[in-house]
């Protein structure tokens, strides 16, 4: 009998990657994922530690899953499993089952390739009439085996444009950043391994591959047994060598770390055309003396000759960044160099975030925190700027033709949404059949987020795919 499985995600592209990889652990086991937490036997959360908000939010949506279970008890209704995976799964452990006490499982990004072991484990403890209230079961280790080498092969189908997660972990620690001690050690997978996950998502209807790492340019995967020499392969490697799929027509990578923007990958920016000409490239501030507090290891000027080498491989790249205003100890004067390093770049759109200290990072405890007033103050000012050098990108785009890749229904009727090179929303008037197509659209207007247009010529109608059953809450 098929069993309803409900996966809500939160935070980055990973954990989406993540959750469409349980849906894959746990098919065999007769869950089939569904839109709704309402008749779920299974509800996962895939939670986000970044910051505090993020991580605030998983404990109100356990306080809601919590009275739905009650209720479903109370009028004699199937039980449910809640379980917690990701990184606030990853950070807190035991001391989640402590706090909420009504979860049944907890466990973190690389031990989710034993989800069928670990359920059996939960209903163990029921059927002993053992899962009292703060006995759930809990897997938070960093396993000596690869979780990818233990994951069945990749079905769910992501759409037309799909997440491959190619690296994983960090060794950066950047002060305020919790990823090194949640997702673990920096790990690349191998690039046979890589190569065949991408030929699968192809031939199961993508078109666009996003490849994912907490830290992907640093990527340096074992090579393929059949290759020439021993050494390790680069992100611009790989790149080159996925752009050869046949049916992939798109590649991107995010997130990326300014310091290993290596030639090689700078070079296959010019040479690749596959490769979108759009890169989010965080730098967090624009103060050296803030970068250099914050553990980045490259300084302002540093980011400004990567963006140049890069503009110069690929004339018209747009960009996109990170920011964390307020970080301990910045200065009304880090803040303009913040402001100016913006305005000197221009960027297609960004994200930023007021700094949110974090437990057990070395940002954390400095004494010199910044107040919340100022943070709020410094964000709005970071924001308008940037959201008036991402109106002037978008605007620069109306009376152009551009390829945009239809990945699902708009909002209105008779629309479908896609995706220009640039990462812009597009919506247009289009048959639902033209889903997963690559079309011609010529820019008629701009929103604040978003462009609309109108077809310029049919594209060839041969792949469409239901887009995804997953409850999705990510930023970049
Ligand atoms: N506070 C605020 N923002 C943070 N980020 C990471 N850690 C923190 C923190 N403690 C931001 C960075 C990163 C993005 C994913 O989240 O800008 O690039
Ligand atoms: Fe965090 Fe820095 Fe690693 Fe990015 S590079 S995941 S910000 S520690």
């Amino acid at each position: 009998m098929t069993k309803a499985l409900y996966i809500k995600t939160y935070g980055c592209q990973m954990n989406v990657y993540d959750s469409a990889r349980m849906i894959d652990v746990l098919a065999p086991l007769g869950y089939a994922p569904v839109e709704d937490p309402d008749g779920a036997d299974l509800v996962i959360l895939n939670t986000c530690h970044i910051r505090e908000k993020a991580a605030e939010k998983v404990y109100s949506e356990l306080g809601r899953l919590r009275d739905l279970r009650g209720a479903r008890k109370r009028t004699g209704g199937p039980d449910m499993t809640i379980a917690v995976a990701g990184c606030v799964a990853q950070a807190e452990g035991k001391e989640m089952l402590r706090r909420a006490p009504h979860v049944d499982l907890v466990f973190g990004p690389q031990t989710y390739h034993r989800l069928p072991e670990l359920l059996a484990q939960v209903h163990r403890a029921r059927a002993g009439g053992g899962n009292a209230p703060g006995r759930g079961v809990l897997d938070t280790e960093f396993p000596v085996e690869s979780k990818f080498d233990h994951l069945p092969e990749a079905v769910a189908s992501q759409g037309p444009s799909a997440f491959l997660s190619i690296q994983e972990g960090c060794d950066k620690f950047c002060t305020f950043c919790v990823v090194p001690y949640t997702r673990g050690a920096e790990f690349s997978r191998p690039v046979g391994e890589v190569i065949a996950e991408a030929e699968r998502l192809a031939a199961a209807g993508a078109r666009e591959i996003t490849l994912l790492g907490q830290n992907v340019n640093a990527y340096h995967g074992a090579p393929p047994p059949n290759s020439a020499g021993a050494r390790p392969w680069g992100l611009g490697r790989l790149i080159r060598r996925l752009a050869e799929i046949e049916g992939l027509d798109r590649l991107r990578y995010t997130t990326s770390h300014p310091r290993d923007m290596d030639d090689e990958l700078i070079a296959v920016h010019g040479q690749v055309e596959k490769l979108m000409p759009y890169l989010h490239l965080p730098v967090q501030s624009g103060s050296d003396r803030i970068l250099e507090a914050m553990n980045r290891r490259h300084s302002a000027d540093d980011y400004r000759r990567a963006v140049e080498r890069l503009r110069r491989a690929r004339p018209g790249i747009a960009l996109s960044s990170d920011f964390i205003v307020g970080f301990p100890g910045e200065t009304d004067s880090d803040f303009a160099e913040t402001l100016r390093l913006i305005t000197d770049i221009g960027f297609a759109q960004a994200y930023s975030f007021k700094y949110s200290a974090r437990p057990g990072t070395p940002a954390g405890t400095l004494s010199a925190q910044v107040p919340e007033a100022v943070k709020v103050e410094r964000l709005a000012s970071l924001q308008s700027l940037l959201d008036a050098q991402q109106e002037g990108f978008n605007q620069g785009s109306v009376g152009q033709g551009m390829p945009v890749l239809l990945e699902r229904p708009g909002r209105k009727t008779g629309q479908l949404v896609g995706r220009s090179p640039y990462m812009q929303a597009v919506h247009v008037a289009a048959p639902a059949n033209y889903l997963g197509q690559i079309v011609n659209v010529r820019i008629a207007a701009t929103g604040p987020k978003s462009l609309s247009g109108r077809l310029i010529e049919d594209p060839v109608v041969g792949r469409s795919e239901a887009s995804g059953t997953m409850a999705v809450e990510v930023h970049p």
